[in-house]
């Protein structure tokens, strides 16, 4: 047993499976989970691995010894522990330890540039950067988001996101993430991760794990934050694996997820962060919690977390913390080792050194609280000191262009009849909808962007961040045609007259967002929008459609849309998704629709033709009274991987993207890089050393507060005690089953950075040519899904993206070859018994498909029979 005092809050309820019905009119019934979760429980896993084991860490980490070696108890409690809500500059910021120059470490969001403050770049999210299908965009999109954050003083940004990985199509968050397929998710997240950390800022990579719907997933007075029953081989391949590749990419911290796994909330999950993260995955960085995510003091920290965020309690702003003061009290008490704690210290400090943050890094320079020059420092407090809050640093840099550019290769052409696009500038255009504006409230009048109006160019939350300026479709179309009218108006006005050249443009937009607020009903799940666009959407496509013969219809989305109401008519001739632009949405945008760029993005998931071509499994569970199960019971098979199953079409398969040009895949050749001449890899490189501290209990007069002398800042959270003297240690502490304080050797699929770094061996690369058939320049993207022999003795999906290139852009008849690399972990499942990677040996019966979309993968390769093109 794993999960304890979470509950002090919550009454125990008795499992009510109350359900009220959504309404919207495509809307399966909500699930009601049979009690067949049982079996799902957390199994303990105690100590937390000691971090500094890993060679590329070594420096950083005897750097950190030295220092923490000489820490007080007050100092090493600090760096642990947040200073509480609104307690500083930033939405979350540690205590300080300034005896060694370490300040308080400024946590800030968001995954797409730095929230609650100006004169930044508004990137695309997640799920635009992984339509690019682009690394080097991947990247760079990075580099702008660490170099902002380093501007600004933040030492800890808030991304990459790559859970929820998106199995719920109604998901608030999934356009935070890259797209609904683990190997986008790794990709994805570990450039961005690479990327922002080659400035210095530190990543966070969130959530972990299982955290798939916005509703419920917190704990109330009612409530308890939901379930994740995950099974241990979809965990592994599916769930996990991006976390995986963050942490070989060397992220130097992951934030756990509010909601439980298998009944033990992810906080205070020792399977999950001693076990899965510390020791298997063989993270080296620091542990924090998700805002308010903290649920128990001694049980947290054997678990293997590291730092609360923003420090306090179940009840914010009252000055009560799980750690804190209470973390002095039960290092004091006995009842969590020093060697725990030091361990946690050390984890923050070799980070904030491996990053060389301890070098000219920037203090905070803005405020989160205020957009005023000055200001309270310490809102949170009742009466507080005020000073210069905001410097108003321009961090802006020339990052438009990787946004633009971003959006630009984001937007995908799903159909184009008749070669209507891209137009002309002296097109007669007519454009309709809202979503082709501006938001009439004003740019950033929604807190958190939580509201649907004017064009979409990010969801809701806490994952966005305030424009700083915003070129509509409106404006830039305008400033490209010769001939346009525009309807703001998602009414489709009947006065309208149409001409046989006119080309109706019609823009309907999707959004949602995260739970804490609710949009047109829509608390952060699509719960009542369901999978239709909003605002009549449809309605105006088809009025549209019904008055003009050419209608191009853009699509601004947070996932999935149901568009068979309007697809397949006629007059219906293009259209184009734009997923989430960012700031530069209508330039990105006319550089497409008049054909300076070709179009050369793809589907970072499935478009369906109905809800109900989903497994019910992946429905919103929407359940008020005690606490939801979500049981993963579709497994392996979320999107594409369960259409395929399913033998279900969908509308648009995975990948699917068209181009104003077309492609020819050519010349595909197979070579053996590392040979997989064992079913299971070689066995891992033994665990190297990590710092040994003196772990007696430290004297109490460290966290006295008489031996402080300055003005305490009420409601604040300090480390100190008012008498700590009276603490005496004892081993009374009812430590949960499998409680253990010796460091074990390390679990055999561990071993390196991400796992046995065999795993990572590339075991085939394949070169493939793509020449550019059409007339016109573009690019394209080589995808490449593997499928797994029937020989490994599991039902694995059919097809399974595992790596992808793009070309550049390519004129009419060049020709570039692509080199896709695989490894041996892409070609592996996970054994559930041994505990390790399962290969077949050679790659026997393995067959690598390359192609445009999932649907459409013209080359084979396999060996023995080497490739071929249909
Ligand atoms: C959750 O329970 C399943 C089913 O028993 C098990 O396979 C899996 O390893 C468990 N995962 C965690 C993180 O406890
Ligand atoms: C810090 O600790 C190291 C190793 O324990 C020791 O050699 C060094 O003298 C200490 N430095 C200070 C400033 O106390
Ligand atoms: C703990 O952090 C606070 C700032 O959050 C600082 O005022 C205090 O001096 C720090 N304590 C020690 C012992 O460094
Ligand atoms: C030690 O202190 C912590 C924090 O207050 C508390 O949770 C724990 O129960 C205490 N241990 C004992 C044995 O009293
Ligand atoms: C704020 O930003 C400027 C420019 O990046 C930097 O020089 C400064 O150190 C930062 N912090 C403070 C507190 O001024
Ligand atoms: C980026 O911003 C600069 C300065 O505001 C502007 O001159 C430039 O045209 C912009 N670039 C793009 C690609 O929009
Ligand atoms: C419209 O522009 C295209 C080139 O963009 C030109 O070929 C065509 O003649 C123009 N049509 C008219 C009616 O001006
Ligand atoms: C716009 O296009 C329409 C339809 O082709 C044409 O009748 C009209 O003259 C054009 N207007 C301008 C200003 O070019
Ligand atoms: C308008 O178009 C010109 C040239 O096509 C471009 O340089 C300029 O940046 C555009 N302005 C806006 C606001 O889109
Ligand atoms: C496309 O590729 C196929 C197979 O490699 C080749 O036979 C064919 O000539 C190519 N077509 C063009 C137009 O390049
Ligand atoms: C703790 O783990 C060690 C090494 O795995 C083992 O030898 C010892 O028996 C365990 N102690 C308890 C109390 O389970």
């Amino acid at each position: 047993m794993t999960r304890w005092s979470h509950l002090a809050l919550v009454p125990l309820l008795p499992q009510l499976l109350v359900a009220t019905s959504v309404t919207d009119g495509e809307t399966k019934p909500v699930q009601l989970h049979p009690r067949d979760d049982d079996e799902y429980s957390s199994p303990p896993f105690y100590p937390t691995p000691h971090g500094g084991w890993v060679s590329d860490w070594s420096d950083a980490y005897e750097k950190a010894y030295q220092v923490v070696s000489n820490m007080t108890l007050a100092e090493k409690v600090n760096l642990t522990t947040g200073t509480g809500f609104f307690m500083g500059p930033c939405v979350g910021q540690t205590g300080s330890a300034p005896r060694f120059g370490i300040p308080n470490l400024c946590l800030q969001d968001s995954p797409l540039g730095i929230r609650e403050t100006d004169h930044i770049t508004a990137f695309p999210p997640g799920l635009t950067v992984g339509a690019t299908f682009n690394k080097e965009l991947m990247y760079n999109r990075g580099v702008g988001i660490g170099e902002e954050a380093r501007g600004k003083g933040v030492n800890v940004q808030l991304g990459p996101v790559v859970g929820p990985i998106g199995r719920k199509p109604r998901g608030g968050r999934n356009w935070e993430g890259f797209g609904a397929d683990p190997t986008l998710q790794a990709i994805g997240g570990a450039e961005t991760i690479k990327g922002m950390q080659s400035t210095g800022a530190i990543a966070s990579l969130k959530h972990f794990i299982g955290y798939e719907q916005e509703m419920y997933r917190m704990s109330s007075i009612i409530t308890k934050g939901y379930s994740s029953n995950i099974d241990d081989r979809t965990l592994h391949e599916l769930y996990l694996w991006p976390f995986a590749e963050g942490v070989r990419a060397g992220v130097g911290s992951i934030m756990t997820a509010y909601n439980d796994v298998n009944s033990s909330a992810c906080s205070q999950n020792s399977k999950l962060l001693n076990d899965i993260l510390k020791d298997e995955l063989g993270f080296q960085g620091f542990v924090m919690t998700d805002w308010l995510g903290h649920y128990s003091g001694v049980g947290s920290a054997l678990a293997g977390l590291d730092m609360a965020m923003p420090g306090d309690g179940s009840v914010p702003l009252f000055g009560d913390s799980y750690w804190a003061y209470d973390l002095s009290r039960s290092i004091l008490n006995g009842s969590v080792p020093l060697d725990r704690l030091n361990d946690m210290v050390t984890r923050i400090v070799a980070t904030w050194y491996k990053f060389g943050q301890d070098a000219d890094y920037p203090l905070p320079n803005f405020s989160s609280n205020t957009d005023a020059a000055t200001g309270e420092l310490y809102p949170g407090a009742l009466f507080s000191p005020t000073g210069v809050v905001n410097q108003f640093i321009n961090v802006e840099g020339d990052h438009n262009i990787t946004a633009r550019a971003v959006a630009r290769e984001a937007i995908t052409l799903l159909k184009n009849e008749d070669s209507i696009l891209p137009l002309s500038s002296n097109d007669s255009l007519k454009v309709f909808g809202t979503d082709a504006g501006p938001n009439t409230g004003g740019l950033n009048s929604c807190t958190d962007q939580g509201c649907d109006n004017g064009v979409l160019t990010m969801g809701w939350g806490s994952g966005s961040a305030s424009l700083p300026y915003l070129i509509t479709p409106q404006e830039a179309i305008a400033n490209v045609s010769q001939n346009c009218t525009f309807y703001i108006t998602d009414s489709f006005p009947s006065s309208v007259t149409a001409s046989a050249d006119d080309i109706a443009i019609v823009f309907i937009n999707a959004d949602s967002g995260e739970n804490s607020i609710t949009v047109d009903g829509n608390p952060g799940d699509r719960l009542v929008a369901g999978l239709n666009a909003w605002h009549n959407g449809d309605d105006l496509v088809k009025a549209a459609a019904e008055k003009f013969s050419n209608v191009v219809v853009v699509i601004h989305t947070v996932g999935q849309i149901v568009m068979e109401e309007w697809i397949e008519l006629d007059s219906v001739k293009a259209v184009l998704v734009a997923h989430l632009p960012g700031q530069e949405a209508g330039d990105s945008l006319v550089d497409i629709l008049f054909g300076d760029y070709s179009p050369s993005g793809h589907m970072p998931y499935t478009i369906p033709k109905s809800e109900s071509d989903y497994p019910d499994s992946v429905s919103i569970i929407d359940q008020p009274f005690g606490q939801i199960q979500d049981t993963f019971t579709e497994g392996l098979y979320i999107d594409y991987r369960h259409f395929l199953q399913a033998n279900i079409t969908p509308r648009y398969p995975f990948g699917h993207g068209l181009s104003y040009t077309t492609f020819n895949f050519s010349s595909p050749s197979m070579s053996v890089v590392t040979a997989i001449d064992s079913t299971y890899p070689p066995a891992r490189p033994s665990q190297g050393a990590t710092p040994k501290y003196n772990d007696s209990i430290p004297n109490p007069s460290e966290v006295a507060w008489s031996s402080t002398s300055f003005t305490r800042i009420w409601r604040y959270l300090y480390p100190y005690l008012d008498d700590p003297q009276s603490i005496t240690a004892s081993n009374t502490y009812p430590y949960p089953d499998g409680y253990n304080t010796t460091q074990k050797p390390g679990v055999r699929a561990g071993g390196g950075q991400g796992g046995n770094p065999a795993l990572y061996d590339i075991a085939f690369s394949i070169d493939v040519t793509v020449t550019n058939t059409g007339s016109r320049k573009g690019k394209a993207v080589a995808q490449l899904y593997v499928e797994l022999p029937s020989s490994l003795g599991l039902d694995t999906p059919s097809r399974q993206l595992r790596q992808f290139e793009k070309t550049e852009e390519l004129a009419a008849g060049q020709s570039q070859t692509l080199t896709l690399e695989i490894t041996r972990k892409d070609l592996s499942v996970w054994d559930v018994v041994v505990q390790d990677w399962m290969a077949p040996v050679d790659g026997e019966g393995v067959n690598i498909w390359i192609g445009q979309s999932v649907a459409d993968l013209p080359v084979l390769c396999s060996v023995g029979t080497g490739c071929s093109v249909s």
